[in-house]
């Protein structure tokens, strides 16, 4: 039997979510008000996206008869960290494929100290993971574990990610902003905000010529239709679409 499906929904049921306003004088001067959205502040140890992303991929594995997950990670990998919390509280075994050489850090002790065992990739073959030869092999090895990729980063995560942004939110702001790492954030921000909106993403990593397109590629439905609304660069790049605009 796989692990509790109940038991997942019940944690993973209330969201509460903070809004802070900020204070910034040039906002002001143009009359623009800005809020952030204090993700941080939804759990101790799941907190920022991570809670939106592990939902499905935590339930999936679940309904599908799963007990073990594993993923990946850096040595300092928030996901790593709040996969092993939320696993060790659902009484899921996980296993955590870490990048590079062994190290030892309150992250990962943090990890082991929730039960999640720790497996080491050199970088090379981290860096090859995502390529069916070493997924393959990993899936052979691991056959009872269900996968999750590095940073949540799939159709479950995204699913998550398009419950961040509440209802009236999407009636009170114009401009939703966020930063990118794997995207998978950013597309449920944009996949949830329409033409009466503009979602900016500021990439943490290099390829912005290829992140556009990969976000209409990569991207299932229909959602994508609000891309002439989606900015993405650096602050400068956004300002002046902003002040062009
Ligand atoms: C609140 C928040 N927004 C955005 C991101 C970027 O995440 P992604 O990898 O989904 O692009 C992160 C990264 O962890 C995050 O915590």
């Amino acid at each position: 039997m796989g692990a509790d499906v109940q038991i997942i929904k019940q944690f993973f049921q209330s969201t509460e979510t903070q809004i802070q306003s900020l204070f910034s004088e040039q906002a002001g001067k143009q009359q623009i008000q800005l809020d952030v959205l204090r993700l941080d502040l939804i759990h101790a140890q799941i907190s920022g996206n991570k809670w939106f992303k592990l939902k499905y991929n935590l339930l999936q594995a679940a309904e599908q008869g799963f007990t073990k997950v594993c993923s990946f990670g850096g040595a300092y990998s928030n996901h790593l960290h709040a996969l092993a919390y939320a696993c060790h509280c659902l009484g899921i075994e996980s296993v955590g494929f870490v990048r590079g050489d062994v190290v030892d850090n309150p992250t990962l002790r943090d990890c082991q100290a929730w039960g999640m065992k720790l497996k080491w990739m050199d970088r090379e073959t981290y860096r090859l993971k995502n390529q069916p030869f070493v997924l393959n092999q990993l899936k052979e090895n691991y056959p009872a574990y269900f996968h999750i990729p590095e940073g949540g980063d799939n159709e479950a995560g995204y699913q998550g990610c398009c419950e961040i942004l509440s209802e009236s939110m999407q009636m009170k702001y114009d401009i939703f902003a966020c930063p990118i790492g794997t995207a998978t954030t950013f597309k449920g921000i944009a996949a949830m905000s329409d033409h009466r909106h503009q979602a900016w993403g500021f990439p943490a990593f290099k390829g912005l010529e290829t992140l556009r397109s990969q976000l209409e590629q990569s991207h299932p439905s229909k959602t994508f239709n609000s891309l002439p609304n989606i900015i993405l660069g650096d602050s400068e790049n956004v300002r002046q679409h902003y002040l062009n605009g």
